[in-house]
């Protein structure tokens, strides 16, 4: 528990500090999702010990304001915005505002849903319509005033145009940079090994608080309005915001267009989904959608909670990337005999599963990103499915001085010399069947479902028989006795009885399962149903030549001459003999 406690402590320090180096000097050292993943640790351990208030890092940065530019009091709190990331809590705020809604005799409520844009706040002060004030969230009672630079960023309206315009007018909005600036500006400051920003929104917020304008406009910043904070009572006052927004831009202020009124969670669900689609295409970053109650007089009413609307919320995207570290870099042995290395990793969940490990593909990316034990690497699961490592912290490496992994000159299974002989980006183990974990996995093939399934005999029994060197090609399966499987751990004595018989009536099969059994290269299920469909039986086959192999469908030159290389080579014939004598083949 004291352990625990100094742990909190430690943290609650170190996340601080990053605080400081974001917010004060704009130089985070360390990426949003490594800060994200900080938060989580934290989180984890005070529940360890029962803490249920969770860290709020929204009062912890009154000491963020810059002391280089002069500050403003801002005319209404510029607040924040709850966030929820589940249908379920969409579906708990949207039935609070209908109860809230039913108790206070108010019409049905209707919402504006907007994007979520991924960029730092702004506050502008028109008088008159004519822009006096800028400045940045700062505590959300003072920001820092950041006009200079503001009038370089084209977008913003120096002076509005239009009717029925307040006399003191607070729009809110987002700042962003556009993504192929983002990534030119920090290619720009890599070759001149200057800051490197790691996501757009932290270039945006050092580009904004520059004291020389100069810099600002060369980095191209945009602006969306999404709010108001203080007007002054004006003719035709919109009576909802999905109306206000129109009226913004009827004044000259930049809105974005993609916007929608929803009347339940299904349409809600909807837009969010129709946005993420469209997430990749647009042009700036965003990480979500917001939800606002569309009248304005309910949302006087529903009010704010300390730090948020309560006629608001936003709907994030999920994270689809997560930090974390490598714990070991092994190399697999392929059933082809690819060597492939692969990061155990300290276990992470994105989208609810977990990932414990990664491929490095092979020795070009390794010599290319030099992984380390110990580096820190981002996580995504590329295409939703297989993960792949995004970025390395270099810093990490650097401070606890890793090396990185060498990758072997001799296969890690049979000690054999690794060859590249096919002139790709891959090395690999000639050895084949004489090589234990290529064995392992051709008999785990050739044993499959698609294959020469016996039920029972599965991967963990194989692996167990081929360590116990009891078989050794397919056909020693076949002639197991109780004795080879009574030393094996976990399977009882009804269970051998049960694999013995399977076994014994496993031997009748169709010829393109048997030929896929064999994993020769380039020969799949499809394939394979070519090959015994032209061929008719496995004499046929073993006697086929060069030039009728190509007759067949889906057969190049390549393939044939694949194929003809491993049935005469003379260890392969002498598998394929042995077993034929044992089988029955029936029609496909
Ligand atoms: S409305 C009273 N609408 O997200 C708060 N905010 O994470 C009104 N943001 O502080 C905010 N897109 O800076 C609103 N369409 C949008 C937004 C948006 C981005 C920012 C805003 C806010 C933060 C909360």
């Amino acid at each position: 528990m004291k352990n625990v406690k100094k742990k909190i402590k430690k943290l609650e320090r170190k996340i601080c500090y990053h605080l400081y180096l974001y917010h004060t000097l704009n130089k985070p050292k360390i990426s949003d999702l490594e800060f994200d993943f900080l938060i989580e640790k934290l989180d984890i351990l005070k529940k360890k010990i029962g803490i249920k208030k969770k860290f709020s890092y929204l009062n912890k940065i009154g000491s963020s304001l810059s002391k280089k530019l002069k500050t403003v009091k801002h005319l209404t709190n510029m607040l924040s915005l709850e966030s929820i990331n589940s249908i379920e809590k969409l579906e708990y705020f949207i039935k609070k505002i209908i109860t809230f809604s039913k108790k206070n005799n108010l019409k049905k409520p209707e919402f504006c849903c907007e994007l979520k844009f991924d960029g730092v706040a702004l506050s502008l002060i028109y008088k008159h319509g004519k822009l006096i004030g800028a400045s940045t969230r700062g505590n959300g009672i003072i920001g820092e005033n950041v006009i200079h630079n503001v009038y370089v960023i084209k977008s913003i309206p120096k002076k509005l145009v239009g009717n029925n315009i307040p006399k003191l007018l607070e729009i809110r909005g987002e700042v962003i940079i556009h993504k192929d600036d983002f990534i030119r500006l920090n290619q720009s400051f890599r070759n001149k090994k200057g800051d490197f920003f790691s996501n757009s929104r932290n270039l945006a917020a050092g580009s904004l608080r520059q004291l020389d304008p100069i810099i600002t406009k060369k980095r191209n910043l945009s602006f969306y309005c999404h709010s108001i904070g203080f007007y002054t009572p004006f003719l035709k006052f919109p009576n909802s915001h999905f109306n206000f927004l129109k009226l913004l831009d009827s004044w000259g202020l930049p809105v974005y267009s993609l916007r929608q009124l929803c009347f339940n969670v299904k349409e809600i669900v909807s837009f969010y989904k129709e946005v993420k689609k469209k997430r990749s295409s647009l042009k700036f970053e965003i990480d979500g959608i917001v939800i606002k109650t569309n009248s304005i007089d309910m949302q006087n009413k529903l009010g704010f909670s300390s730090k948020f609307p309560k006629w608001s919320i936003a709907y994030k995207f999920p994270s689809k990337k997560k930090i974390t570290s490598i714990l070991n870099i092994n190399f697999n042995v392929s059933r082809t005999g690819l060597i492939i290395p692969v990061a155990k990793l300290k276990p992470v969940f994105i989208d609810g599963v977990e990932i414990k490990k990664v491929s490095l593909y092979n020795q070009k990316n390794m010599e290319k990103f030099g992984f380390c034990i110990g580096d820190l690497v981002t996580i995504c699961r590329s295409g939703d499915v297989i993960p792949k490592i995004v970025d390395i912290n270099v810093e990490n490496r650097k401070k606890n001085n890793l090396k990185p992994i060498k990758f072997p000159i001799y296969c890690p299974s049979c000690n054999s010399k690794i060859k590249n002989k096919f002139g790709d980006n891959f090395l690999r183990c000639f050895s084949g069947f004489e090589c234990v974990s290529q064995r392992e996995r051709m008999l785990i093939h050739f044993f499959s479902k698609d294959a020469l399934y016996i039920r029972g005999l599965g991967k963990n029994i194989i692996r167990k028989l081929v360590d116990k060197d009891i078989i050794f090609s397919p056909i020693d399966v076949f002639n197991l006795k109780i004795r080879d499987l009574v030393n094996l751990n976990r399977i009882g004595d009804v269970s051998i009885k049960k694999l013995l018989y399977e076994i014994s009536v496993s031997k009748e099969t169709t010829l393109s399962r048997f030929l896929y059994a064999f994993g020769i290269k380039d020969i799949g299920k499809t394939v394979s149903v070519n090959l015994s469909s032209h061929y008719k039986n496995i004499e046929n086959l073993m006697n086929s030549k060069f030039e009728d192999l190509l007759l067949v469908k889906k057969i190049g030159k390549k393939v044939a001459s694949n194929f003809l290389s491993f049935i005469n080579k003379e260890e392969n014939r002498k598998i394929i003999y042995s077993l034929i004598k044992i089988f029955k083949f029936k029609n496909n």
